[in-house]
């Protein structure tokens, strides 16, 4: 009684009774030959013969579809291309092309009518991404992103694992902040527009929070804050960015994991990092492949340089360059670039794009950075206060898709890092971790999970990689 008011009782039973009522992928992988089935799920083609009819049948655990064939006759009117549906019958052999089993139904049995005439999707065409993305609400129901929302989970799960089997605890660091951690400016501001709500004494225009709000565009001090009572820690959030770019890889909401490591320091500390930095993008994208080898093979064959790229990146030690290499061979190359590439000065995607493909289509490590590339409380190099331990992982095809380095842990030299960017007000605490003793060099990273599917996958515009995707003068839904 109880099972059915929770909603568990169908599923108890496709394990106990003959009747298996089940999820696609477990009957397509378990095959259970001769028994009578039920499953639920989503019209995608018709193919209508004289004697029988032939239904793609989609549920969206997996890839595939179930063929369910049933008797011409027995086709109900209301059937049609996207009704949803639930079938009842035998698990058998199938002796057509492209599928080992088939459900010869003995029952099918309408939910929900098939689409109308204004649905933007039409049955068996592939449609470009520029054309679905108009329809966020509606593209789960395209193979395509379908695929993309599979992998997409399975990469978020993959990623955790790594880190709990590495020993990181997770720590849920606020949405909610008031700091801009990487000093860009880049900041969406939180308001309270309930005037009832301001609290006793406020007005109207005083903050809820009694002082400016925004949301947060890294969780990375605050993990800083943890890191020196648990050594290993990461968070996986949201960050929010008011980027002024409309590019194919900025999102003014991404998701972002980030790790950082205590005990880290020098130019040993920073290899450790690019070790992990690795540790986690291949594990994750080995874990991924393996799992969900249908929804990425899919995405792979309609882009087969992408394959090459990702058997490329696992089958070899990751590139490390420090950033005045890198600067000496884009000068060597000027010619190629619009921006001309200038030592001090960041690298641009070009520049980005092309050390990957120079250094043979392989993910690239820039390290050791001029400070002024940088936020502040990165850590200045012994031998060259201008120079700091930082790091950018670059991908081929996408770019950069991690950053990170080694924290400033020296008080007199952050102190006057916060004062120059006249932060000490708001960042007295962060000064605190150092200042007040038990302080421990630290070094982390984060890494975007929009930009690291777009390697994965092979996608050209990060907003096909994230459900619903929020740039600039773009909110729909
Ligand atoms: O390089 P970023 O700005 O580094 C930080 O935020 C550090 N505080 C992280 C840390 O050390 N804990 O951002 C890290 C990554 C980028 O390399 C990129 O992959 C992604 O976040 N990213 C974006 N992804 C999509 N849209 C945007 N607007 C992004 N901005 C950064
Ligand atoms: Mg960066």
């Amino acid at each position: 009684m109880m099972f059915t008011r929770l909603g568990l009782w169908p599923t108890l039973r496709c394990y106990s009774s003959s009747c298996r009522s089940g999820r696609i992928s477990a009957i397509l992988r378990d095959k259970p030959l001769h028994q009578t089935i039920k499953v639920n799920g989503w019209v995608k083609a018709i193919r209508r013969q004289k004697e029988r009819t032939f239904l793609d049948v989609d549920d969206g655990s997996c890839c595939q579809k179930l063929q369910v064939v049933l008797p011409s006759e027995k086709k109900p009117p209301a059937l049609g291309f996207h009704s949803s549906v639930t079938v009842s019958g035998i698990l058998s052999l199938s002796s057509h092309k492209g599928q080992e089993v088939e459900l010869v139904a003995n029952d099918v049995q309408v939910i929900g009518e098939p689409i109308e005439e204004t649905y933007p999707f039409k049955a068996r065409k592939v449609h470009p991404p520029d054309y679905v993305r108009q329809f966020p609400h509606l593209r789960a129901r395209t193979n395509s992103f379908s695929s993309l929302l599979r992998v997409r989970s399975q990469t978020k799960l993959a990623i955790q694992q790594y880190f709990n089997s590495e020993g990181f605890v997770n720590i849920d660091t606020p949405i909610i902040t008031v700091n801009d951690c990487e000093g860009g400016g880049e900041v969406f501001s939180v308001q309270c527009l309930d005037p009832d709500n301001t609290g006793p004494g406020k007005t109207q225009d005083s903050p809820y929070f009694g002082q400016e709000t925004y949301l947060s565009v890294s969780g990375q001090l605050h993990l800083e804050a943890m890191v020196s009572g648990l050594s290993k820690v990461y968070n996986f959030n949201p960050a929010f960015r008011a980027e002024n770019s409309q590019t194919r890889r900025h999102l003014a909401e991404f998701w972002m994991v980030e790790a950082e490591e205590a005990f880290l320091s020098g130019t040993e500390g920073l290899h450790s990092l690019m070790d992990r930095i690795e540790g986690v993008i291949k594990t994750s994208m080995e874990t991924v492949i393996d799992v969900q080898q249908e929804d990425v093979a899919l995405y792979w064959r309609n882009n087969n340089k992408t394959e090459e790229l990702i058997k490329n990146a696992l089958n070899q030690q990751f590139v490390r360059l420090p950033y005045c290499e890198a600067m000496k061979l884009l000068q060597q190359h000027s010619h190629l670039f619009q921006t001309k590439p200038s030592p001090g000065s960041n690298l641009g995607k070009e520049h980005e794009l092309f050390l990957t493909k120079h250094l043979g289509d392989v993910p690239v490590f820039v390290s050791d950075w001029p400070r002024v590339t940088k936020a502040f409380y990165m850590c200045s190099q012994e031998e060259d206060p201008e120079m700091v331990l930082a790091v950018d992982l670059l991908l081929p095809q996408v770019g950069e898709v991690a950053g990170g380095g080694l924290r400033e842990y020296r008080v007199p030299l952050l102190h006057r890092r916060l004062q120059q960017c006249q932060l000490l007000d708001k960042l007295g605490w962060y000064l605190d971790l150092r200042r007040l003793g038990g302080g421990t060099p630290s070094g982390g990273f984060g890494f975007g999970l929009e930009r690291f599917l777009q390697f994965l996958l092979g996608i050209s515009n990060i907003k096909d990689t994230i459900p619903f995707p929020r740039w600039m003068n773009h909110c729909l839904c």
